[in-house]
């Protein structure tokens, strides 16, 4: 057996949303260092742009496109706009997501919409947009979050969604395993992004890195690995998950969080 190229994603055509930063940034980079031609789609498509430079400096493939992942005409069309400059589309990743921290007894019904639409919905509108034109072979991953195994305050509706995509996440795995199309997700702990270095902004905009260095290592110490996850490990799971290597896995998702959770 060649393990190399069970990993390899050589002639595969990716599309990782909320590709301009943070963990899709890194998945982006990792699927585009197996072969694979990237579009990096995000609504920030400056951050798109810088993804796709850093792919072309190590040599890969990719393309940024602008998409905002709540509105399904611009899934659709994103999937359709890849398969006619591409010919194919053989690896998703739905990652794109937002947290707005509140306490669900306070939380107004338009925030819990939005928070709803960016990070489940849009798990909805993806998949289906890519399973009208998979072939056998292809795979969905769905970033989703530890917040999907316990509760914390302030995050109800951030955990709605992310536990909403995990039962999507099943579910499409079991409509979608008969034409050959996996689907599974990550489940990143604690990871340094835009997402978890937002709450740190104080009221000027200004980066508190005392604050977040002190949450990273209260988060490390609560690990059995004693680490936080970076973002190039979620990116691993998801090149597995993207890859040959995993063709006998569906419905499953992966905990990238040094153990912080496990199921
Ligand atoms: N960082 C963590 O600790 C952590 C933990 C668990 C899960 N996650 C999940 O990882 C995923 C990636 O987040 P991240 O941590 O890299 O944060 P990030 O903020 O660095 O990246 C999120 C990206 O999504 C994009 N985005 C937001 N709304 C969008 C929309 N409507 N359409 C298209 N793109 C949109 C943003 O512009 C940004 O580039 C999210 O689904 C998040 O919930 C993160």
């Amino acid at each position: 057996m060649d393990l190399a190229n069970m990993f390899r994603l050589t002639g595969k055509v990716a599309v990782v949303t909320g590709g301009g930063s943070g963990i899709g940034r890194a998945a982006a980079g990792v699927l585009a260092a197996a072969g694979a031609r990237v579009v990096v789609a995000d609504l920030d498509v400056e951050g798109a742009e810088k993804t796709v430079a850093g792919v072309e400096a190590d040599g890969g493939k990719a393309v940024a496109r602008q998409v905002d992942v709540a509105d399904p005409d611009a899934v659709n069309a994103l999937v359709d706009e890849t398969v006619s400059g591409f010919g194919q589309l053989d690896v998703l990743v739905n990652n794109a997501g937002i947290m707005v921290r509140r306490p669900l007894t306070e939380v107004p019904p338009d925030e819990f919409d939005r928070v709803l639409s960016v990070n489940l919905k849009s798990v909805l509108y993806g998949s289906q947009a890519a399973a009208r034109v998979m072939r056998p072979g292809s795979s969905i991953v769905n970033t989703l979050s530890t917040i999907i195994d316990f509760s914390t305050p302030g995050t109800g509706s951030y955990a709605a969604a992310k536990k909403g995509g995990e039962a999507l996440t099943r579910t499409f795995a079991v409509e979608l395993g008969p034409r050959g199309i996996r689907v599974n997700g990550i489940a990143p702990g604690w990871t340094d992004t835009g997402i978890t270095r937002e709450r740190h902004m104080d009221e000027t905009g200004e980066f508190q890195q005392n604050g977040f260095d002190e949450l990273a290592d209260k988060m490390a110490t609560a690990t059995p690995l004693g680490r936080v996850a970076e973002a190039v490990d979620s990116a691993c799971a998801v090149l597995y998950l993207a890859s040959e290597a995993s063709r006998c896995v569906t419905g499953h998702v992966i905990r990238v969080n040094g153990g912080a959770s496990m199921a």
